[in-house]
């Protein structure tokens, strides 16, 4: 253990606080038999409810600790030159839009990205508009979407329809496939995106939040894959892309409804990998660390989270990581270095260690 920290710190600008912070947490509760200062292991983005106007039914307004919806967002800023630019489909009536999607996107490859409207969501849809594929957004908010939509029309030579949809809503994955498959639409990339989290002891949290995180985080990301993978297995080709976090890899007291829908997420996306070996369908599981996301700036988790006062890692850099390695039929795609070592030397701690660690961590959080 004493090696690989001395490793570690010699490898400069890469390495980080956590780390330094993390041996000095092992040292101390292998000297004292017990964990006393704050930690490392990175949790996202504690304490944060979806609430939507859109959709009153999964997240009431009664629920006290759900925030306020975030403000609309700025139109995105696409720095990228505009290529054979194609007249905005935001004057196009929707229901055009809808009866026609097969011919709207033609022989072109096509993503579904659910959760669209921001963060994660939103870079991937900037990536892949930029590597060429036609999207389907999926989101609540639908003023965010139809921004996105439009601006990327715009900047690209794509095409991008949106479904409005809450993943809450048990529903919902099943009236997204229908709605594509009716059109003869199969996309290429699935990305399981949509996702949030709740900060706090499990007992005191509304159960409506935390059902519904369940349902978003687990339920709706398991079913769309299941939906969507005899299409893909039958064609012969197809990637899933399922967004996990660093949470995953071990419990999370103070998130453990979060941490638990991550780790339902990682060893499902593994299992699925592990079976469709051969099939010419690959599944890949993202686990960032916390990471600039429109969810972190709106929740203010500087205030609340000590993960956030280190400079969080780029939505870009994080979706760049998984792109790469989903295009490679990687498995697991940890961004960053410093995270990379984390979940390695995890390995070394006994499971009720690292629950301690993170309590410890999430409880400096709440003081
Ligand atoms: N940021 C981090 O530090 C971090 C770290 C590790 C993992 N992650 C994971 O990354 C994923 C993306 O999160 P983010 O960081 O990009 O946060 P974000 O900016 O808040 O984006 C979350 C996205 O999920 C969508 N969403 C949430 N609830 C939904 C619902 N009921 N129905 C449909 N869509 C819903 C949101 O859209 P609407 O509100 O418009 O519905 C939004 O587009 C999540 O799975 C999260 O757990 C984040």
């Amino acid at each position: 253990m004493a090696r690989i920290s001395k490793k570690a710190n010699s490898s400069g600008d890469t390495m980080d606080v956590a780390v330094s912070e993390f041996m000095q947490q092992i040292k101390e509760s292998e000297k004292e038999g017990e964990i006393k200062s704050s930690p490392i292991i990175q949790a996202d983005v504690p304490a944060v409810t979806k609430p939507d106007s859109s959709s009153p039914a999964s997240i009431p307004s009664s629920v006290k600790e759900i925030r306020l919806p975030s403000p609309l967002p700025k139109r995105i800023s696409l720095p990228i030159k505009k290529v054979n630019q194609l007249p905005s489909s935001t004057s196009t009536p929707a229901k055009v839009v809808k009866s026609s999607l097969s011919s709207l996107f033609g022989s072109g490859k096509v993503a579904l990205i659910t959760g669209a409207s921001s963060g994660l969501g939103l870079e991937f849809a900037k990536l892949l508009a930029q590597k060429g594929y036609h999207l389907v957004l999926v989101a609540r908010n639908e003023q965010k979407l139809k921004d996105l939509k439009s601006d990327l029309e715009v900047a690209y030579p794509i095409k991008a329809h949106i479904i409005v949809k809450d993943l809450a809503q048990p529903r919902s994955p099943q009236e997204i496939y229908d709605e594509l498959s009716s059109q003869h639409i199969i996309p290429e990339l699935l990305i399981n995106n949509a996702g949030f989290g709740s900060f706090g002891e499990f007992y005191t949290l509304n159960w409506v939040v935390e059902s519904a995180m369940i349902q978003v985080n687990v339920v709706a990301l398991c079913q769309l894959t299941h939906l969507f993978l005899p299409d893909l297995i039958k064609q012969k080709r197809g990637k899933i892309l399922n967004v996990a976090s660093l949470a995953g890899f071990q419990p999370g007291p103070l998130m453990a409804t979060y941490y638990a829908t991550k780790s339902y997420v990682l060893s499902f996306s593994q299992s699925l990998s592990n079976e469709l070996r051969g099939t010419g369908v690959s599944v890949t599981v993202l686990c960032p660390g916390p990471t600039a996301t429109e969810f972190a700036r709106n929740a203010n988790l500087e205030n609340v989270s000590k993960l956030f006062k280190r400079k969080p890692m780029s939505a870009e850099v994080v979706v760049k990581t998984g792109y790469t390695a989903l295009m490679n039929g990687k498995t697991i795609a940890i961004p960053g270095f410093s995270n990379r070592l984390l979940i390695f030397l995890e390995r070394f701690i006994p499971r009720k260690m690292q629950t301690q660690i993170v309590r410890n961590m999430q409880e400096k959080v709440s003081s």
